[in-house]
């Protein structure tokens, strides 16, 4: 084991853009697990947009990551020793344990993971939390019916790529809205969408009438702004928007833009939900079951963007969300 531990710290608070020095790389020696815990070396981070709003000094459904304190982000460790009964060397685990090399832990939050069944970055993608959130955001609280028409934003992301592929397994008409030609390529030719829209290259209103012609009964909303607007003009008759990100504000330095258009949800008897997916985790083990189910009959297709390097990659790789360099669950893998 190397002596010491390299880590990635907040130094300040970003205005817009994080810039690298919002960020300190530390090094501190490696500590010993001690009673009831287990040590172990961090293998796969997960890079996150949520990240971008855990910077910030403002209330949301988690305390904000604070000045000088460990980036917070999700992981798998291989734990390397233990005093921990139900943790031993040679197991994979994820959970929340930080832009670390090596981590300490008693065991909260964290869950050992199968490296047989899934390579363990699949357990921060289409198993893990994004995975998760595609399942509820869609099945709860879009309230999907099958053969229904589905649109989702930051369609060839994390969330948006499996929401996309279990609409498409419950028999939907799916519509996914993406940047760039290679991304809604991958989307029809690949991930079976029915129909893509380039929202950098064409008006995704003009788009949406053309790929919806009926009207759109679920919306899973991504990315927010201009993009939600549009869709809101596109509700059939007791559509349901699903608010599960807006990437498009969260580097906003002036107020959230919201949507002028949110009459439309009167005149279609709409509703529109946000949702966080930690408030599901009594109900992962069957979402995972069901996934996985997809992924073994050809249903579902991972897609996942590993970039390899060490945590001091890990502003670099951060930035690569809010550029849309990303293509499917993006990961930084330690060498
Ligand atoms: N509610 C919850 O509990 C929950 C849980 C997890 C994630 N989320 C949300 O789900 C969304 C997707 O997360 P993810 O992990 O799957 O990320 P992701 O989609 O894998 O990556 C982010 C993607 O967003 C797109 N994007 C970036 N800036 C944009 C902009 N200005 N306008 C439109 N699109 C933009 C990019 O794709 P393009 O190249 O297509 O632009 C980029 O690849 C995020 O909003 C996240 O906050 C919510």
């Amino acid at each position: 084991m190397s002596a010491t531990n390299r880590r990635i710290l907040l130094a300040a608070r970003p205005s817009g853009e994080v810039r690298p020095d919002d960020w300190q790389h530390d090094s501190v020696p490696v500590e010993e697990p001690g009673p009831g815990r287990f040590a172990g070396r961090t293998r796969v981070i997960s890079l996150d947009p949520a990240m971008r709003g855990w910077l910030d000094d403002r209330p949301s459904y988690l305390p904000p990551v604070g000045i000088g304190e460990v980036m917070r982000a999700g992981s798998v460790i291989e734990v390397t020793a233990s005093e921990h009964p139900d943790f031993q060397p040679g197991d994979h685990v994820v959970g929340t344990f930080g832009v670390q090399e090596y981590v300490v832990s008693d065991g909260k939050g964290a869950m050992k993971i199968d490296t047989s069944l899934a390579p363990p970055s699949t357990y921060l993608g289409a198993l893990g939390m994004p995975g998760m959130t595609a399942y509820f955001g869609l099945l709860d609280v879009g309230a999907l019916k099958d053969g229904e028409t589905v649109v989702v934003s930051g369609a060839a992301g994390a969330v948006g790529s499996i929401a996309g592929q279990i609409a498409k397994a419950r028999g939907c008409r799916v519509v996914g809205i993406a940047g760039g030609p290679e991304k809604c390529s991958l989307l029809v030719d690949e991930l079976g969408f029915d129909a893509a829209v380039d929202y950098r290259a064409e008006d995704v209103r003009k788009a949406l009438r053309r790929e919806a012609p009926d009207g759109i009964d679920v919306y899973f909303d991504n990315v927010g702004g201009d993009i939600l607007d549009a869709a809101l003009t596109r509700l059939a008759m007791h559509a349901r928007v699903v608010v599960c990100g807006a990437i498009s504000q969260y580097n906003n330095v002036t107020p959230v833009k919201g949507p002028s258009n949110y009459l439309s949800l009167l005149v279609r008897r709409a509703r529109m939900e946000g949702f966080v997916v930690f408030d599901y985790a009594q109900r992962y083990a069957q979402a995972a079951r069901d996934i996985s189910a997809w992924i073994e009959a050809g249903r579902i297709k991972v897609r996942e963007h590993v970039v390899r390097g060490s945590v001091d990659d890990f502003p670099e790789t951060l930035a690569m969300l809010f550029r849309g360099e990303n293509v499917g669950k993006l990961v930084l893998e330690l060498a």
